[in-house]
């Protein structure tokens, strides 16, 4: 079986270190991408780490995913709230999908409590900080590893 992972990034992620720092912390989008590529390495977890601004980009990645990978991980950001797009996207992935969010969005503005993304995620962290992002990924090669798990 593949162990590809797609970590995908959604708007406004390019800037995270710089954006609302008191929200989304001080470490940049390369430190997240350093984080999991340190994760995977020991899992055996190939990664493809992308960020757009784009919900197209975003949705031509899941179907690229859909070909080849074992797992999606996604923060979706703005779109998580917005875009049916992504959602129907997901559905067409057969394999696992962790949602991220860096904040706690349930503490946050009611627009942010729901999530089209949470009716297709397999699991959903949030508020962990970008330690979520290297967490989803150990539970993506636990699942891999001990697929009765699940
Ligand atoms: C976010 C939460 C979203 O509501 C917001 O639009 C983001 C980032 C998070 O990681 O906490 O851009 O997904």
């Amino acid at each position: 079986m593949s162990r590809i992972v797609y970590v995908l990034n959604g708007p406004n992620l390019n800037l995270l270190g710089k954006r609302q720092p008191h929200i989304y912390g001080h470490e940049t989008l390369a430190d997240v991408e350093a984080d999991c590529r340190k994760v995977a390495g020991e899992h055996g977890l190939e990664l493809r780490f992308h960020q757009s601004n784009r919900e197209y980009e975003i949705i031509d990645w899941i179907h690229e995913a859909r070909e080849v990978a074992c797992g999606i991980v996604i923060n979706p950001a703005a779109f998580t709230h917005t875009s049916v797009a992504i959602l129907d996207a997901l559905n067409t992935f057969e394999a696992t999908v962790i949602e991220v969010h860096i904040s706690n969005v349930h503490k946050r503005e009611d627009f942010r409590h729901h999530s089209y993304v949470s009716l297709r995620a397999d699991g959903v962290i949030a508020g962990l900080g970008t330690q979520g992002y290297a967490l989803a990924l150990r539970r993506l090669a636990h699942l891999l590893d001990k697929p009765a798990a699940k």
